[in-house]
């Protein structure tokens, strides 16, 4: 297991650049699967998320190949409907797997997946829009067995706009017989993304980013080669943890637009923050004032996968903040870890009230998911004194060479095994 030890109270300064997004890469290798000719994804990160994610695909007979940072994907040979168990409980996006697959072989067989502790994510949503295509599901001790000789397109409805749910019903979909509408989608550029890079392939897929999607089955899909977009929730990561240290930064390869609803709060923080081109800029050189309110919703509103980063910055803000989580039930595990740093915090359900501090003091921290571990680790960066932050495996999922960009910038912080 491995700890980060971090010597806080350093300023920022310097440039960063941006891997593109975990969560439109990992619909891509899904959709991978439906072309037997080759794809390539430029730039791919290799965060565990993917790793996992690829070692799937090549459980699933595909061949995969890194070319630099590209990652090239054949699944000519593909014949395995079946992902495999220790994998699918490792990763979130193992579900995004099953549309794809009962495409490519009219059948499916996954475990319930797992992913990141932070509510009960239920697939519900998935399910019942792959059974209005026509897929028979049956579930069993743990497992879900689909069937269906033929998608059919048809009207869905979803329940609340799962991001989730709204890939894996585009990717049964595609190549499906008839048009499908997916009414209440996810907006997320994510699936945008999704939408570019499966039409590059041949698919019919419009309306990505509206609540409505429309997608007319194509009888087959062809090789491409795609670059993802930039990840919109490492850019912010950053971002909120220069408001948080002080210092200038300068983030490259980041969309503004993406993240427009954190830009507008950090703004009104008292942060400088400007853009121009593919390039963020944030100036903080006092002490941030309280954000007052960071409520998460689906996009464009604020990200739920950034609640947790400013938690730790609203630690260290002027006056109190009320932090209302409304996507998952327990995206509150990183907040017991920043009470040890000396943070006044009492959460009540999906809200979180947070007064600042003068300063947090360092502390030994236990990461238990993703963003919460990113979120400890700027708290760190932030607090007086030195803090460590145990089992990385978490921030490991998203950031790619994460204690590396924070190095570059000015911060003390290694990585140690232990
Ligand atoms: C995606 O997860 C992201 N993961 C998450 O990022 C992100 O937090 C989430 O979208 C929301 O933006 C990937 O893209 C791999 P949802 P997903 O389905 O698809 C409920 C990160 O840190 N729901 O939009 O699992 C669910 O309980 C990760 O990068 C159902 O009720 O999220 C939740 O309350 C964490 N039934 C809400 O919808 C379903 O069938 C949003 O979930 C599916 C979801």
């Amino acid at each position: 297991m491995d700890k980060f030890i971090i010597e806080g109270g350093k300023s920022l300064y310097g440039s960063v650049a941006i891997q593109s997004a975990k969560n439109a890469v990992l619909p891509l290798l899904a959709a991978s699967i439906l072309t037997d000719e080759q794809v390539k994804i430029h730039k791919c990160p290799r965060i565990r998320d993917v790793m996992n994610m690829v070692q799937i695909l090549n459980e699933l007979g595909c061949k995969t190949t890194y070319d630099g940072e590209d990652l090239i994907i054949d699944s000519a040979d593909a014949a395995c409907h079946e992902i495999p168990s220790a994998l699918a409980k490792e990763l979130r996006s193992s579900v995004f797997m099953l549309g794809s697959v009962i495409s490519r072989f009219s059948r499916a067989r996954i475990a319930y997946p797992g992913g990141c502790d932070i509510g009960l994510r239920p697939i519900d949503l998935h399910l019942k829009g792959l059974k209005r295509l026509g897929v028979q599901i049956d579930e069993e001790g743990g497992y879900i067995n689909c069937s269906c000789d033929r998608i059919v397109g048809a009207e869905v409805l979803l329940d609340c706009p799962s991001v989730g749910a709204t890939e894996n019903i585009i990717l049964a979909a595609v190549k499906g017989k008839g048009t499908t509408i997916v009414k209440n989608a996810a907006r997320e550029p994510e699936i945008s993304d999704l939408q570019n890079f499966l039409n590059a392939m041949g698919a019919k897929v419009y309306g990505c980013g509206t609540p409505t999607v429309v997608v007319e089955g194509v009888s087959r899909l062809h090789g491409a080669e795609y670059t993802p977009i930039p990840d919109r929730i490492e850019a912010g990561t950053f971002l909120i943890a220069a408001a948080m240290c002080g210092g200038e930064i300068e983030v490259c390869n980041a969309d503004a637009e993406n993240i427009a609803s954190l830009l507008h709060k950090l703004r009104e923080i008292s942060c400088k923050v400007w853009a121009k081109d593919d390039k963020i800029y944030i100036r903080s050189k006092d002490k941030p004032l309280s954000p007052n309110l960071v409520e998460t919703q689906p996009y464009p509103g604020f990200p739920t996968d950034l609640q947790a980063q400013m938690t730790a910055l609203s630690c260290v803000a002027e006056g109190s903040t009320l932090i209302v989580e409304n996507l998952f039930e327990t995206r509150f595990k990183h907040v017991p870890e920043l009470i040890k740093m000396g943070a006044d915090i009492t959460v009540r359900g999906r809200s979180a009230l947070v007064r600042g501090v003068n300063n947090l003091h360092g502390a030994d921290v236990v990461a238990s998911d993703l963003r919460g571990g990113a979120a400890l680790t700027l708290a760190g960066l932030a607090a007086e004194g030195n803090t460590t932050v145990t089992d990385l495996s978490y921030i490991d999922r998203g950031y790619f060479g994460f204690e590396y960009k924070l190095r570059d910038l000015g911060a003390k912080i290694k990585r140690i095994h232990i």
